[in-house]
């Protein structure tokens, strides 16, 4: 169970309820970036001293790809194998744990769903090459908003998660639905959230936390 110990505190509602501010200096420090040679294992914070590196030490060899992501409106440079998927890309290169730790990795739950230019995604199914030039947003940089704190706020009232695994993703979407709708119903809701799956059984909670937001976010309550 160590995976579940290990899902639940990388982001669950615990993560998603810090202060806009603790979330955000959580989510991206550019400066922290590592590039990593894969032949000798140097380390450089600067793509173009690994570049450097190779031509000078592994001139026989490839440099390694870089893709330029822009996530959570921060552009960053990061350096990815030309398979890895946006889901392994956050985590691995970027240190965003919330949609993208590993749960089902085939399409399946929607735990991994993230924001590409406002629309919902599964970051296990897209290559992080293909994100290149698209707003990529996360749960982390929902709950740095101070606009979506309601949102935060109504998930943490309502209970709207057990263990936390799904919930960055059902939070990504709620997100969406409150963009796409307004005020939105709960049919609306069910039916957006459907891709989402909740071993825990919360999804009547997703219902009443979204529905709360809907209305703080529009100015009521
Ligand atoms: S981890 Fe992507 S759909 Fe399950
Ligand atoms: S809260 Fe556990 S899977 Fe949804």
């Amino acid at each position: 169970m160590a995976g579940f110990a290990a899902g639940a505190a990388g982001l669950g509602i615990g993560s998603i309820l810090g202060s806009p501010a603790e979330a955000h200096a959580e989510t991206l420090t550019v400066t922290d970036f590592v590039y990593t040679c894969p032949l000798c294992g140097q380390k450089t914070a600067d793509y173009d001293v690994l570049v450097k590196h190779f031509k000078e030490g592994h001139p026989e060899a490839a440099v390694p790809e870089c893709a330029t992501l822009t996530i959570n409106g921060v552009e960053v440079k990061v350096q990815v194998e030309p398979h890895w998927t946006l889901r392994e890309t956050l985590l691995k290169a970027v240190g965003l744990t919330g949609n993208a730790k590993e749960m089902c990795d085939r399409g399946a739950c929607g735990s991994c769903t993230v924001l590409i230019d406002g629309v919902p995604a599964l970051s296990c199914t897209t290559l992080a090459v293909e994100c290149q030039g698209h707003q990529i947003e996360t749960s982390e940089g929902i709950a740095a908003d101070e606009k979506w704190r309601p949102l935060v706020d109504a998930y943490a009232k309502h209970d709207a998660a057990q263990c936390g695994y799904c919930t960055p993703g059902q939070f990504t979407v709620a997100k969406y639905i409150i963009g796409k709708y307004g005020e939105p119903t709960e049919e609306q809701i069910r039916a957006e959230l459907s891709g989402n799956i909740c071993r825990c059984g919360t999804y009547s909670r997703h219902v009443q936390a979204i529905q709360e937001a809907a209305i703080a976010i529009k100015g009521g309550n």
